[in-house]
């Protein structure tokens, strides 16, 4: 039976994070449900200047996913699956549709808080919820600074409803001082990778010497 991780993207900065983890998942085999929220597309837009699009999200995420160097990802042979952001009937918002877990990236405070506290607002809320009442996986990535104390205890909930909260907070110890914003991207999405036992080759780990990664 194919188990996919979803893989919500919410409309905080960073998307360069959510690309690095889809890729990183699909190189390692692993299927993909995706669900891009409505304001992920602006985010997506202003950062990567490509549009995300329900009817042609097949193109989008391959040009999306398509290297550092302009080329389109051949995601022919990934296995992946959309559901659209508003489709509240879709795969993911039911506890029996078999899924892995959720990995959310990069979060927003706002789908941070409407999980935490069970809104459920879009397909991307409520599957993270039903992964989380199901007590599998689910790892969170939130993108703000400085946050509140509502953020704080937003995440705490979360934390307690058995989520990971991964900050997006990259280390320089792989890569050292002059790492560059792919090397510091690649580390958050290891981290995730980490998180929920795949397998991935995103950054070099600490083998206990100094300056090792330099
Ligand atoms: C260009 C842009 C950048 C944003 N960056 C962040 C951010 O880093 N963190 C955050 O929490 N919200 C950020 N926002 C605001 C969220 O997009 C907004 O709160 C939205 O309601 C989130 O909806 P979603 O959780 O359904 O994706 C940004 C919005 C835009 C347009």
């Amino acid at each position: 039976m194919r188990r996919p991780w979803i893989v919500g993207v919410s409309g905080a900065s960073g998307t360069p994070y959510a690309a690095s983890v889809l890729c990183a998942l699909l190189d390692a085999g692993e299927p993909v449900d995706l669900v891009v929220s409505r304001a992920a597309r602006l985010t997506l837009l202003d950062e990567t200047g490509r549009p995300f699009r329900d009817a042609h999200w097949k193109d989008d995420l391959a040009a999306w996913l398509g290297g550092r160097d302009g080329a389109p990802r051949d995601i022919s042979g990934d296995d992946v699956t959309y559901w659209p952001a508003g489709d509240l009937a879709a795969g993911p918002s039911s506890g029996s549709y078999p899924a892995r877990g959720m990995v959310v990236v990069p979060a927003s405070t706002a789908a941070c808080a409407g999980i935490a506290i069970g809104l459920s607002k879009d397909l991307l809320q409520r599957s993270c919820e039903v992964n989380l009442k199901e007590h599998r996986p689910v790892v969170v990535v939130p993108r703000e600074t400085p946050v509140t104390r509502s953020h704080l205890e937003h995440l705490i909930a979360l934390h307690d409803a058995g989520a990971v909260v991964l900050p997006a907070s990259p280390g320089f110890y792989t890569a050292g001082a002059k790492a560059s914003a792919a090397q510091l991207v690649d580390f958050v999405a290891g981290k995730v990778l980490d998180a929920i036992g795949v397998p991935h080759t995103l950054f070099t780990r600490w083998n206990g010497q100094l300056g090792g990664g330099r």
